[in-house]
């Protein structure tokens, strides 16, 4: 199989074709990367020489190049996008551009090309939010309701996504999955944030009263959701990927990496809250579970450990990326 993998050298993207390489290494991968500030060709250095593997630069936006790209592929899996919340408030314009525009140029392509099947990967936050203390999740039905420009942009493209399924008969897949974490985090998000903060003597910012509670999903357990809904998904479904983290406050998280690191509540600085904060996420996963038999194996606890450990072991990759661009990025954020 050939796989088309937009975004492969961001998180996500980055450890599912760690992932698929390992798993199926007769397939060979594309992978198609504008590298933004996000993107990181150092968290595929296991592969880069592999001959099954190969690198593109290019944006997803750009129709002249994805076209010519895109031919003679079995599969498409997009996770290229703009992802972090704060920077949607800060400036939406990239989000509107890539999450929105650059699909609607992948799904032309992949129409044009006859690109057999194609795979979109989304986000919980596309629902909104649910109420704290209430033991409501969102569900395949949950009807969307973004208040981020990022979850905005990304509500549009999975309409999009389906829209080409419906009108032009695209035999895609899509998945909403939660918070994920793990290996390669970009540190401006909550979790390498912390870590690589506490790693360095500066204080960990929790938004507002830091009560807001994520669905928290080890991105490997991600990665075999993937794979499950590519090998055995039916086509023009969505599938919910979520994590085994009963709720969760984001205080809380931070407690345990703080217990895990040994230091002590001192390095907490409550700081301005996210406007438009969703109050809490959590995912109804029975769906993937019952028909793929797919199911998280990773413990909070225990991968929040191990992804401690492997930052710990990796100071130099998060170094830099902390004393790069991503600089100016916290200036402004945290000022
Ligand atoms: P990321 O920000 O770490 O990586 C995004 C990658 O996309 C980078 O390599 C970047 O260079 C590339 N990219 C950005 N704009 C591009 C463009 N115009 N053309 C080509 N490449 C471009 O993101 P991530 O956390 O790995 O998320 C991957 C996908 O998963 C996104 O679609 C995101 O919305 C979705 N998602 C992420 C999470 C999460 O917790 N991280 C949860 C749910 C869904
Ligand atoms: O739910 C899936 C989403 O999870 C993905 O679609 C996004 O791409 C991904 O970035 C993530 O979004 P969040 O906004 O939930 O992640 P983030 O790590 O930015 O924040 C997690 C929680 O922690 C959220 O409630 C905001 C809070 N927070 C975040 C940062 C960066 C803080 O309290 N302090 C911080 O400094």
């Amino acid at each position: 199989m050939k796989l088309f993998v937009t975004g492969g050298a961001g998180f996500i993207g980055s450890n599912f074709i760690l992932y698929w390489m390992k798993k199926y290494p007769e397939d060979k991968i594309i992978n198609f990367d504008k590298l933004t500030y996000a993107g990181n060709l150092e968290n595929l250095k296991e592969v880069e020489k592999n001959p099954n593997y190969e690198f593109i630069q290019g944006d997803i936006c750009n129709k002249r190049l994805v076209e010519d790209v895109t031919r003679n592929i079995d599969i498409i899996v997009h996770f290229a996008a703009e992802s972090h919340v704060d920077r949607s408030i800060l400036d939406a314009s990239p989000f509107i551009q890539t999450n929105i525009v650059g699909t609607h140029v992948l799904l032309e392509a992949a129409v044009k090309n006859k690109v057999p099947r194609f795979h979109h990967v989304s986000t919980d936050e596309v629902f909104g939010a649910l109420p704290l203390n209430s033991t409501e999740k969102f569900m395949d039905t949950t009807p969307y309701n973004p208040h981020s420009p990022y979850s905005a942009s990304k509500a549009a493209s999975d309409h999009l996504v389906r829209a080409y399924g419906d009108t032009y008969g695209l035999q895609y897949t899509l998945s909403n999955c939660s918070n994920n974490f793990g290996p390669y985090h970009f540190p401006e998000k909550l979790i390498p944030l912390a870590i690589t903060n506490i790693i360095e003597g500066k204080k960990v910012p929790v938004y507002g009263d830091g009560l807001y509670v994520r669905d928290w999903l080890y991105v490997l357990d991600h990665c075999e959701a993937i794979d499950a809904i590519i090998k055995k998904g039916t086509i023009g479904k969505t599938y919910l990927v979520g994590g085994l983290t009963d709720d969760i406050s984001n205080i809380d998280v931070i407690k345990k990496i703080i217990t895990i690191m040994e230091v002590d509540e001192s390095v907490i600085t409550f700081v301005k809250d996210r406007p438009g904060h969703d109050r809490r996420y959590a995912i109804d996963w029975s769906t993937i579970n019952k028909e793929l038999g797919w199911s998280p194996k990773h413990t909070f606890e225990t991968a929040l450990a191990e992804t401690v450990e492997w930052f710990k072991k990796n100071e130099e990759w998060w170094k830099r990326i902390k004393s790069g661009v991503y600089k100016d990025y916290y200036n402004t954020q945290y000022k």
